[in-house]
């Protein structure tokens, strides 16, 4: 009885050790072996979720709306994550964050993908996807000054909000001449200060310029004044040199814009900001 106790202890003991062993040859694709960058799509399939990184202050991309008298995020960045995780068959979970730290999140793993408006400058550290959505930027002032506003010159001297981190801040400072550039970290900032007369004029995509005025009624887009935004559109993210990620979503990107889903989700999103928050 003790003699075959023991000989299952070793065998027990054996046993584990092989499986240190294998455990150790890290053969699995999943593992950060030797440096070697993780497999996001695979990350995403063990886990069964796929982490979407985001900055809610972007109607009619992304932003807070009360459905049914519950605080969700919606747009039409957020039904495409939807389709991709439907897609992969995984669940999706959203992290809301400022946007200059998204693309820090996805080099440290905490994020899968960035979708936020988010413009494929090359100078940023990140692997983009084909382009899903185009748009301009436009100027959105205080209603009642917008006599002061006529022309691009017309900003000359005065101040404009623009968020941290984005394409907006920079052509802000680059393009328009003599401005006072006041970089803030969310859009909604941006708004409270116009509303508040602390800054003159913000810059900001078109459509979100637009989403803004149609909510608030004291502020109000400069027509004809539109700002090319210099970069062919926006794109999803993904961490630098996953190819693998890049391509996948590439594909279902393709899908969703043949079905033309990007056209209606566009549309939904905008019926939505009525409801934002
Ligand atoms: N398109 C701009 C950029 O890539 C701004 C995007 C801001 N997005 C947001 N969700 N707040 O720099």
């Amino acid at each position: 009885m003790k003699k075959k106790f023991s000989l299952l202890l070793v065998a027990v003991l054996m046993f584990s050790v092989v499986l240190t062993a294998c455990g150790g040859n890290g053969a699995d694709v999943g593992n950060d072996n030797n440096g070697e960058d993780t497999s996001t799509l695979q990350k995403i399939e063990d886990s069964g979720k796929i982490v979407l990184g985001t900055s809610a202050d972007y109607p009619p991309f992304e932003f807070h709306a009360m459905i049914d008298g519950k605080d969700e995020i919606v747009g039409f960045d957020i039904e495409i994550a939807k389709y991709i995780a439907e897609e992969l068959g995984v669940e999706l979970v959203i992290q809301d964050m400022d946007f200059d730290k998204l693309l820090g999140g996805l080099s440290t793993g905490m994020l899968d993908i960035v979708i936020a408006g988010m413009n494929p400058d090359p100078e940023r550290d990140a692997n983009f996807t084909d382009i899903y959505y185009e748009a301009n930027l436009s100027v959105l002032v205080p209603k009642a000054r917008a006599s002061e506003f006529t022309k691009v010159e017309d900003l000359d001297g005065k101040s404009i909000g623009a968020q941290i981190g984005t394409v907006q801040e920079e052509i802000a400072r680059e393009t328009i001449k003599d401005s006072d550039v006041k970089a803030l970290a969310t859009n909604s900032d941006i708004v409270m200060n116009l509303k508040t007369n602390k800054i003159d004029s913000a810059l900001m995509e078109t459509p979100v310029a637009t989403s803004y005025a149609a909510v608030n009624d004291d502020l109000m887009v400069i027509e004809d004044f539109v700002i090319d935004s210099g970069t062919g559109g926006v794109s999803i993210a993904v961490k630098t040199g996953d190819d693998e990620l890049t391509e996948k979503l590439n594909e279902i990107l393709e899908d969703i814009k043949s079905q033309g889903l990007i056209e209606q989700w566009f549309i939904e999103a905008n019926e939505l900001v009525n409801n934002s928050i």
